[in-house]
């Protein structure tokens, strides 16, 4: 059959004329054109997004490996997301960026894709873009930053940066060396070093199949990253041929075995809401219980920050992803097939055996029951969630008086107030940073806690919202509360001085105030002016869904196919 680029290339009259005429003053030849697969390179380079900033280097690599393999490399932007830059926050941007993915790859003469991605939302838009064209596809991504350090001591991504900020608000650390320290922490081309959102995406899409193994660990600067691009490259070529795309690998078992490997991994609640969304494009059934379900019996594996001590790059020399995959084995589906053309099992069964420090086996987990938990009760009816591996033992099953903040500004403004009279059983909750409200879904949710709490030596309170938080981050933090407070959920009900009871073992949060009561304040409630009433903005508060179901647009879901109707001219 032929590929998909002949009905540009291939064509006579104006219309092959047109499709073939301007790409010649690129340098293309007879011979570009001739039939040979043409493979995207979908790039988020760029200098707004520093963890991507080495990507036009690394395109090059994939381009070599795509010739190499008898391709035709075409690299071609969209719309970048740097997550520590773009305000209000970069998931509002998240389902642009697929969209931007999806047309692209549809309207150009593509045969495959390969999916450059880093920064915590590129990863998932791109996989999001393609799953919905569903042409051949892989990832390739960045890769994760050196270790940074400060004063002797590892430095890791986001993480660092928040206890250092806390230190900084309790005293025990200067303005002057946290100043000091923003130099130490990034010290090299890549994403965050920690097990936050990014690495946790690239672990899991290598749990996906989506990735070549060992895709997911390689330092961004390390010379094996370039051979991988190139085999990458060269790969995509091979998914043309063997026409092997996205739907033959995102199947319900893929989901599964990248829930259960986000478990063992530590990693992000960010994981969850992404993996929603994309199961919403891949047609594949996936639901936060699903998600409670498959995690709960899985022990923690990888002893990295935010839950645990160590860096990507001590996760690279222990094996990465393919030795957690190995030791999995026993938890996973094995069979699934892959972008290799092989199943996961078979990819990751030559894997180095676990080091026992940074990985540990199965038989001697860090923690048991590591998964992301979902929570569900009268504050949160279609669920929320917590990552228990990252919270505090003793907070876990609370009971304590709410102290309510309505947004942001209100938090900051009153949040360090001594009237407000917090201890270290109060329950911070926060309201207006879902989807809808915010709008966009920030990462606030890990609230900082009051400066004269800190000076107490209280290093973590109870704190609920409808917002997310990085996966740098850490504390006893409820997120993701469904519906959001803007949508009319119970949240917007609640008042200081109620009180909260958290059971993260029994799955439950639930707001202490009798039925008469909360109706008598639902009757009160008043739902607040869209976040937005024009552009992009309109367009996505009017048609964002809650974050059980992935905080994509309702109109987005589902796989549309690669077929264009129509000529340009
Ligand atoms: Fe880009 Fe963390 S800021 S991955």
């Amino acid at each position: 059959m032929s590929p998909r680029s002949q009905d540009w290339f291939g064509r006579s009259g104006v219309n092959g004329f047109i499709g073939r005429s301007w790409l010649r003053n690129q340098g293309f030849t007879d011979q570009d054109f001739d039939g040979r697969p043409v493979i995207g390179i979908c790039s988020t380079w760029s200098e707004l997004t520093p963890c991507n900033g080495h990507f036009r280097e690394l395109a090059e690599h994939v381009k070599h490996g795509v010739r190499q393999a008898g391709g035709v490399p075409v690299e071609f932007p969209v719309m970048s997301l740097g997550e520590t830059i773009l305000r209000p926050t970069s998931m509002l941007f998240r389902n642009l960026v697929s969209m931007d993915v999806e047309e692209s790859i549809r309207a150009n003469p593509l045969d495959g894709v390969v999916l450059l991605c880093g920064c915590d939302k590129t990863t998932p838009a791109l996989l999001m873009g393609a799953a919905s064209v569903d042409l051949p596809a892989l990832v390739v991504s960045g890769g994760p930053m050196l270790t940074g350090r400060f004063r002797g001591k590892a430095l890791g991504s986001g993480t660092a940066m928040f206890a250092m900020a806390e230190q900084v608000r309790a005293g025990t650390l200067s303005e002057r060396e946290f100043r000091e320290a923003e130099s130490c922490m990034s010290r090299s081309a890549g994403h965050c070093n920690t097990m936050g959102t990014a690495s946790t995406m690239a672990c899991l899409t290598e749990a996906l199949g989506m990735a070549l193994p060992g895709n997911a660990a390689l330092p961004a600067v390390d010379s094996r990253r370039r051979v991988h691009a190139r085999a990458s490259g060269a790969r995509a070529v091979a998914l043309v041929r063997e026409d092997l795309r996205p739907s033959a690998v995102l199947t319900p078992e893929a989901f599964a075995n990248a829930v259960r490997l986000n478990a063992a991994i530590g990693g992000s609640t960010n994981a969850v809401i992404h993996l929603l969304a994309l199961a919403g494009r891949a047609e594949v059934p996936l639901d936060l219980d699903t998600i409670d379900t498959l995690g709960r019996d899985v022990p923690l594996l990888v002893d990295l920050q935010p839950s645990g001590r160590h860096l990507m790059e001590d996760f690279f020399a222990a094996g990465g992803a393919p030795t957690v995959l190995r030791e999995l084995r026993p938890l996973l589906d094995n069979d699934t097939l892959t972008v290799t053309g092989a199943c996961l099992g078979a990819n990751n069964q030559l894997a180095p055996e676990p080091d026992g420090e940074v990985v540990r086996h199965l038989a001697r987990p860090l923690t048991t029951g590591s998964g992301t938990a979902v929570l569900r009760g009268n504050l949160a009816p279609d669920g929320a969630v917590i990552k228990p591996s990252a919270a505090s033992a003793r907070l876990l099953v609370h009971r304590g008086r709410a102290a309510v903040f309505h947004g942001m500004d209100d938090f900051r403004a009153r949040i360090d107030d001594p009237c407000l009279d917090l201890d270290e059983d109060s329950v911070l909750v926060l309201t207006g940073a879902g989807p809808r409200g915010y709008p966009g879904m920030p990462e606030v949710g890990n609230l900082p806690l009051p400066r004269y709490l800190l000076e107490r030596g209280v290093t973590d309170l109870v704190r609920i919202s409808d917002a997310r938080m990085s996966g740098t981050a850490f504390g006893t933090v409820v997120l993701h509360v469904s519906p959001e407070a803007a949508a009319g959920g119970p949240l917007a009900l609640v008042r200081s001085g109620d009180l909260i009871e958290l059971d993260v073992p029994g799955r439950r949060l639930h707001l202490d105030v009798d039925a008469a009561e909360l109706a008598r304040r639902r009757t009160a409630w008043e739902p607040p002016a869209p976040a937005a009433d024009s552009g992009y903005q309109r367009l996505y508060v009017d048609h964002v869904e809650q974050a059980d179901r992935g905080a994509d647009l309702d109109f987005l879901r589902g796989r549309r196919g690669a077929l264009v109707r129509g000529d340009n001219h």
